[in-house]
């Protein structure tokens, strides 16, 4: 198989906050599935995350806790980092837009990429009037406004939601303009705003619409249908102007020659992006190359990128991130005289767009006997990574996650399905079937792979039917339906223990050593290859299950995953507990 090259990308969490199970099953653990697999495959990958430390939402944090926004990005910045890395998400490099060691290279990538927009004309300078707090002396975007939501809702009835903010209203969904909220309240000094003028950037999104769609209609056959439907749905309504700057201090300077850039910054959904970039580049200088080497990841039409995101960050990374890209590569003319043709431009030197954009939908919560609600911090309602990884292990969280993925719509967080999952199918399927035939290999067979020469047509169905495996569940990862992969590796316990059941090898080790012979190895060939399968899924149990056959690590890849253990292989150790028990006692909550 042919060695591919992918850029993937989880999307960069607020430095604000601590990670709940609701980020972990939207982004970050399907693309850590996806990286682990095309590993897996001889894939050549680079995983990219970090932390998104500019914006108003860290700013207002940072009051909140008495502290400043460079020391609050950085404290989440390192809690983030532990909490990945006890789930077993590891990426190439966890970065922060504004972490020290990587706010010049972010600014500098930052401010390029602005130019690079401007100087192809296709920002519109505009003065308009926006709301000012002249208390705290400031002008008052994104969430550092609140009001009541002046939208409607799909009935026909107002949403007046009274807690909507400036950039978003979280009942009905939709974009908000701060001037036209209801009631509108500083969210610094709680006192009602006035109207003052100032002067922003605004991209011409209505100029991106055609080669939007036509890039949609080529590139997005396989992408989900929650990414393309709402895509697709915003560029019918068409795609406002949207302003790139902001009257902030916190955050990439506008690299403008022009007074009235003064003191502004780079609006934060217009650096987050491209901070996928400056971690890559940092990477490039980190691991023996130069920074300028992120080009071969992000300007090589080869290399295949790949955006893993939550529901609510589709219009950033499928609409208005791909109209910067497309900004960098050709000037306001070109585009108007390509109108909505979009032509590839596959030259080295111009930015790439993404190849797939995967988004899940939210993860909702379920206390014990109460009602489903939003997972939500101001309200308590999450189950925190830290606080989970203080008393329970990685991969029964990681493998809920998967089962009960929000892959084309929202799904809750139930405990008592947790458990149930953990006891009924990790343990009872899958832990189970490992543990079935150890005693008896080890008693009878001095742990070696025993003959098969009594093996029948029994043996060699179960052999081919999980030896297909590799090919359906890639296909069924590379499509990023990872719940149908995940499914399908347990229905190839399951068919395991169905065999095993029939066989009953506790039973002809005392009956016929030789027919148990051949069906514990039978049932070793099948962990050999379910083992390197669940890996994506589940790694640490993977990676005991690896040292009990004494697999080399380089052999323990999908490319080697259907090969056969000889007869007489020494096995490693009886592997450890793969998963404990859970009872519902374990989270008194
Ligand atoms: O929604 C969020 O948490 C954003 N901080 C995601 C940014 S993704 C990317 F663009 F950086
Ligand atoms: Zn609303």
């Amino acid at each position: 198989m042919a060695k591919r090259r992918f850029l993937v990308t989880g999307a960069l969490p607020y430095s604000n906050n601590k990670l709940h199970v609701g980020h972990i099953t939207g982004a970050y653990l399907p693309a850590d599935i996806y990286v682990r697999y095309l590993r897996s495959r001889g894939d050549d990958v680079r995983f990219i995350c970090g932390s998104d430390d500019n914006g108003v939402a860290i700013e207002i944090s940072a009051r909140k806790e008495n502290s400043t926004p460079a020391a609050l990005a950085d404290k989440y910045n390192t809690l983030q980092r532990a909490a990945f890395e006890g789930l077993g998400i590891h990426f190439d490099i966890y970065g922060g837009t504004h972490h020290p060691d990587f706010v010049e290279m972010h600014e500098k990538l930052s401010q390029d990429f602005f130019t690079s927009i401007h100087n192809n004309g296709h920002f519109v300078k505009k003065t308009t009037e926006q709301l000012y707090d002249p208390e705290a002396r400031q002008f008052l975007p994104d969430r550092f406004v609140k009001g009541t939501c002046y939208h409607k809702l799909e009935d026909g009835s107002d949403c007046a939601n009274p807690d909507a903010t400036g950039d978003q209203c979280e009942r009905c969904g939709n974009t908000i303009d701060p001037l036209q909220l209801i009631n509108p309240l500083s969210t610094i000094t709680s006192t009602t705003p006035e109207r003052r003028e100032t002067t922003h950037w605004y991209l011409k999104l209505d100029k991106f619409q055609g080669m939007l769609a036509d890039w949609f209609s080529i590139s997005s056959l396989d992408w989900r249908s929650i990414v393309t439907n709402f895509s697709m749905g915003a560029i019918k309504r068409g795609l406002p102007e949207r302003a790139m700057t902001r009257d902030l201090t916190w955050g990439v300077p506008v690299p403008l020659d022009d007074p009235d850039a003064e003191g502004k910054v780079l609006y934060v959904w217009f650096d987050a992006p491209i901070g996928y970039v400056s971690f890559t580049a940092r990477y490039c200088e980190n691991n023996g190359g130069v920074w300028q080497d992120y080009k071969d990841w992000w300007q090589d039409p080869d290399c295949k990128i790949v955006h893993f995101i939550g529901e609510d960050n589709i219009v950033f990374h499928a609409l208005i991130w791909p109209a910067m890209l497309l900004g960098t590569q050709y000037t306001a003319e070109e585009m108007e005289k390509l109108g909505s043709n979009y032509r590839p431009r596959t030259e080295k030197g111009y930015y790439q767009l993404p190849h797939n954009v995967v988004a899940n939908a939210f993860l909702n919560i379920k206390f014990p006997g109460k009602d489903e609600e939003k997972i939500s911090k101001s309200r308590g309602t999450a189950v925190w990574i830290d606080e989970y990884l203080k008393t329970f292990d990685p991969d029964p969280l990681r493998y809920y996650l998967t089962a009960n993925a929000p892959e084309s719509q929202r799904t809750v967080w139930s405990f008592e399905d947790f458990v149930e999952r953990n006891n009924n199918e990790l343990i009872a399927t899958l832990g189970n079937f490992v543990n079935r035939w150890q005693k008896i290999v080890k008693e009878h067979f001095d742990r070696k792979v025993p003959s098969n020469e009594r093996a029948e047509d029994m043996e060699r169905e179960l052999l081919e039917t999980v030896r297909a495996l590799p090919e359906a569940v890639g296909e069924d990862i590379e499509a990023t339906r990872f719940k149908s992969a995940l499914n399908r590796v347990m229905d190839g316990f399951r068919a395991c223990n169905r065999y095993i059941d029939t066989r009953e090898p506790w039973k002809t080790r005392k009956s016929d050593l030789e027919l148990c012979a051949a069906t514990v190895h039978c049932c070793i060939q099948a962990v050999r290859t379910l083992g390197v399968l669940i890996e994506p899924f589940l790694p640490f149990a993977s990676e005991k299950i690896r040292v009990s056959m004494k697999v080399p690590v380089e052999q323990w890849t999908w490319m080697h995953a259907t090969e056969e253990l000889p007869v007489g292989h020494e096995l490693g150790p009886v592997p450890e507990v793969l998963f404990k028990k859970l009872d519902m006692k374990d989270f008194e909550v």
